[in-house]
């Protein structure tokens, strides 16, 4: 959680933090603030609880230039969303500023004893403790050597960090250190100008040629480029990439939320992910990266599938994908339960962690259990060079450009076309999935891009979903409902309704109902049911009707060309006929735009909701 940006070069710093911040936001915003060494060699510090707006008026209000500059957007920890705990922090006589995105674990003997030895602390945050610590190593034994009181200081600290340090005495440089699963550290490399940052959203105007920090590294940043080290002082040299996303990704454009955007460019992204990936001259899957050798694919006697909010429910869409098609047995678990259970992990296992950024420290967490367990590790992942994909034997990008939004959308349906290539591979490779079939798949999979697009259109030049929300958006109470394939969708569905609009929403397995949420229904909680023609359909009929029996309301995800369900539920949200296997992808988007729209008109900021943040790199 957090974002730290920095900038060093010749350029008005101040607009090009504040940029980058606002596409860290996603990150947390329960405070934000900077640190500017202005034009008259003067360290300023403007910072405000809240979002960032709050930030930008400050900083409207109490302009300040210069070309050096760090950045900070907080999702609290240590210490309530306040002006005085909001980053940077300062050292007493105020020449080093501190930002962090993570936790010092050691924070409360730290600040004993740094209080016990003089130190007056100006905030509750663990951060504090940090800029002292290296206000005393500068002073004390490391002759005045920056790096060095930095590498002294971080080597105090227990737990996941990332910091950027500016210091008054040493205006040429930025220092960074990376300490364990902090979330992302990337530098940034311009022309003869210089940016770190958590995520590369926030650079993405300026450069695409990055370099990725790692556990335990340093970096000193100047305005020429970076020198890199690790915690022990010893050299390093970091590989540079090109990044393939355009700066337009990361940009909402003429839409009102990205998460609107995000939804709404599906069709795009789906090609992306497809891209290069659909071998139809050999009816194959490349998946290049994932680097499964075939006798080890062969031998897998378990498939293990670990992750975190939405991409754990894509792992229970995974588990149907991988088991019909690779006829493997697919276990799929919370990595913050996963990492704290004592797995059984063997050789002949495969452990697939689903991520969109990457950085979830429980994923992280229960990929090192799989890893220690001596499994074949991979990541389904969509930010690229994150943790996720670095420590694994192999990975599956998503390919879904940036995701903004906190509640994820396309990074959803990417995760699930990955897991359907992997299980198509995984099948052919297994030899459980016959020519034909996998042909067939291939077709439909390349279809996909086309049919999401034009869903998609229909319901972005319709008012369908505004009438809905116009309708619903008064209830307290949904039950959504799914069997078999689809029963993932609802729970997802559930989700994006309770994330964003505040409304409860339960998903169940259509079956269960039943056994427990039928006492619930009246005409005071609607159902929401995906209902698709599949080999379930009859099923969920008889789902419908049972809530009708109770004078519940039925909102229906169901085929455009379904006449008998729409004499039965009370809306519906049409999506086209396709191959079961592709179902899932397209029915979700329904609910997802029916929770975007609750959520509009019900007037929540939809791409921060509260209390939530997009990345989660603290437990
Ligand atoms: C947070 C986000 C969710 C996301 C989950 C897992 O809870 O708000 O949208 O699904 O983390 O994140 P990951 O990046 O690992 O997919």
């Amino acid at each position: 959680m957090c974002g730290i940006v920095g900038y060093i070069g010749a350029r008005a710093a101040t607009p090009i933090v504040l940029h980058g911040l606002k596409q860290l936001e996603y990150r947390g915003y329960d405070s934000a603030g900077m640190a500017i060494l202005d034009t008259d060699g003067n360290l300023q510090i403007r910072r405000e609880e809240g979002k960032l707006a709050n930030l930008e008026r400050l900083v409207d209000a109490e302009p300040v230039n210069g070309s050096v500059a760090i950045g900070h957007t907080r999702w609290a920890t240590h210490g309530p969303p306040s002006q005085r705990n909001a980053h940077p922090h300062r050292s007493p006589d105020g020449n080093i500023v501190v930002v962090q995105n993570g936790i010092v674990e050691n924070f409360l003997e730290l600040r004993n004893r740094l209080q016990g030895q003089g130190y007056e602390f100006a905030s509750d945050t663990d951060t504090e403790v940090i800029v002292h610590l290296i206000h005393q190593h500068y002073h004390n034994g490391s002759n005045a050597d920056l790096t060095l009181a930095v590498r002294r200081a971080v080597g105090e600290l227990q737990g996941p960090s990332a910091i950027v340090v500016f210091d008054k005495a040493h205006p040429d440089r930025l220092i960074a250190a990376r300490l364990g699963n902090a979330g992302g550290v990337v530098v940034g490399y311009g022309d003869d100008e210089m940016y770190i940052a958590s995520d590369i959203p926030a650079i993405l105007q300026h450069t695409r040629r990055v370099a990725f920090m790692e556990n335990r590294q340093m970096a000193v940043i100047t305005q020429q480029g970076a020198q890199f080290m690790d915690i022990e002082g010893q050299p390093l040299t970091l590989k540079e990439m090109e990044i393939d996303w355009d700066a337009e990704s990361a940009e909402k454009g003429d839409f009102e939320h990205y998460m609107q955007k995000e939804i709404y460019e599906q069709g795009r992204s789906l090609t992306d992910t497809l891209r290069g990936r659909l071998n139809f001259a050999q009816n194959r899957i490349e998946l290049d990266t994932l680097n499964l050798k075939p006798d080890v694919a062969q031998a897998l006697e378990k498939v293990t599938i670990v992750a975190c909010g939405t991409s754990y429910f894509a792992g229970l869409v995974g588990k149907f994908f991988i088991e019909q098609l690779a006829r493997v047995s697919v276990e799929v678990d919370y990595a913050s339960e996963y990492r704290y259970r004592q797995p059984l992990v063997s050789a002949r296992q495969m452990v697939v962690a689903i991520t969109q950024s990457g950085e979830t420290v429980d994923t992280l967490a229960a990929l090192e259990e799989a890893r220690n367990g001596g499994a074949f590790t991979a990541a389904i992942v969509n930010a690229i060079g994150s943790q996720a994909a670095r420590v694994c034997d192999g990975h599956i990008y998503m390919h879904a450009g940036p995701e903004i939004g906190v509640a994820s959308t396309k990074a959803f349906t990417a995760s699930l076309v990955d897991l359907l290539l992997l299980a198509i591979y995984l099948g052919q490779e297994r030899g459980t999935l016959p020519a034909a079939e996998a042909a067939h798949l291939l077709h439909e999979l390349s279809r996909l891009p086309g049919l999401a697009g034009e869903l998609l259109e229909d319901a972005r030049s319709g008012h369908l979903y505004q009438q809905l929300a116009e309708r619903f958006h008064i209830y307290h109470n949904f039950l959504y409902l799914g069997r078999g394939i689809n029963y993932p969708i609802a729970l997802e569905g559930a989700l994006k309704l309770k994330e964003i609009s505040y409304i409860h929403a339960e998903g169940y397995p259509a079956g269960e109902m039943k056994h427990g949420p039928i006492a619930l229904i009246d005409e005071e909680m609607p159902t929401v049911v995906v209902a698709l023609k599949d080999r379930v359909y009859d099923k969920m009929i008889s789902q419908v009707e049972q809530v009708k029996a109770r004078k519940g309301l039925v909102l229906a995800v169901a085929n455009a060309d379904d006449q008998y369900i729409q004499s039965k539920a009370d809306f519906i949200m049409p999506v086209p006929a396709v191959h079961e296997m592709i179902s899932p992808i397209l029915a979700v988007m329904p609910l997802q735009i029916l929770a975007y729209e609750m959520a509009c008109r019900r007037g929540e900021d939809v791409d921060q909701p509260r209390n939530l943040a997009k990345s989660v790199t603290v437990e």
